[in-house]
């Protein structure tokens, strides 16, 4: 599909476990798009930029995230002049961090997610308990948006249905035909690091188990999907049916210099698409 009408969109936040770095390498082992594209994993969305595909079903749990992108889509120009009027300084930083989001309307609401999201330490996303942000100030010198950028994103989303919730809800009305690109907070070796709190929920074991059986799941329906996750033996134990093609990955957080170096697997469950 041609995308030279509105130039390319990338992802306009910066995400842990971001795939921007990746998204080409791993598109070029994805099928031809001929129906709709599911991505219930959303985060930053660089794969979803990548395909910018006809029709799409996009969900993440992170509800804040979601918003942000329904406002970006419906009117992206709002959410940028509310951008422009945040200044770039540890005392606006922490009095912006302590706004409730709920508080706010849709589009002042997107703003403030993503202000901190550029201004706060590496791009994290972190709630305590209560569900409020708690990243420190990274004060970083940089822009908070590129308006042709945020343009052609609002473009491409236009054509897309954004959802809040789990996973297993961001796959309804899949029909064969249709592609689901799975990328989870990984499974790691040793236990859960704290910077993969994206949300006040934890994505455990047994959540990379369930996501395993709906993959076999929509497999028995004919239906294409690939997922994304570390090379452990863990993982490698759930999806041993399935074919596992090696990326390499530069995983930009993590705290132990051990786990930095760890592969990365994309599992599908189609033939050789070369
Ligand atoms: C590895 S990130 C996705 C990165 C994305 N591909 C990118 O390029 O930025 C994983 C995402 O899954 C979301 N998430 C965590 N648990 C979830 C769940 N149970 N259902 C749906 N999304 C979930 C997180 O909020 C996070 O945005």
């Amino acid at each position: 599909m041609s995308t030279a009408e509105v130039g390319t969109a990338t992802a306009f936040i910066k995400w842990a476990g971001g795939k921007q770095a990746l998204a080409s390498s791993l598109a070029v082992h994805f099928p031809p798009l001929s129906g709709k594209y599911f991505e219930p994993f959303l985060g930053g969305g660089s794969v979803f930029f990548e395909l910018n595909p006809i029709e799409a079903t996009l969900t993440d749990s992170n509800g804040w995230l979601i918003d942000t992108y329904t406002a970006i889509r419906d009117d992206w120009a709002q959410v940028a002049t509310h951008l422009d009027s945040f200044k770039n300084t540890k005392e606006e930083f922490l009095h912006v961090r302590k706004i409730r989001p709920e508080s706010l309307e849709l589009h002042r609401r997107a703003a403030q997610f993503i202000y901190l999201n550029k201004t706060c330490f590496r791009g994290l996303f972190r709630v305590n308990r209560k569900g409020e942000f708690n990243v420190p100030y990274g004060a970083y010198d940089r822009r908070y948006y590129d308006p042709e950028n945020l343009k052609r994103a609002s473009q491409y989303l236009k054509k897309a249905e954004l959802h809040k919730g789990d996973f297993e809800s961001g796959i309804l009305g899949v029909d064969e035909g249709d592609f689901v690109y799975f990328d989870p907070p990984y499974y790691k070796l040793g236990g859960y690091s704290d910077f993969n709190r994206y949300t006040p929920d934890q994505f455990r074991a047994k959540d990379h188990v369930r996501l395993a059986a709906l993959c076999n799941e929509l497999d028995q329906r004919g239906v294409r999907w690939a997922v994304s996750n570390s090379d452990t033996p863990f993982v490698r134990g759930l999806y041993a049916r399935y074919r596992f093609i090696g990326v390499s990955a530069r995983r930009e957080i993590n705290l132990k210099s051990q786990e930095r170096n760890i592969g990365e697997l994309l599992i599908v469950n189609y033939g050789s698409t070369g």
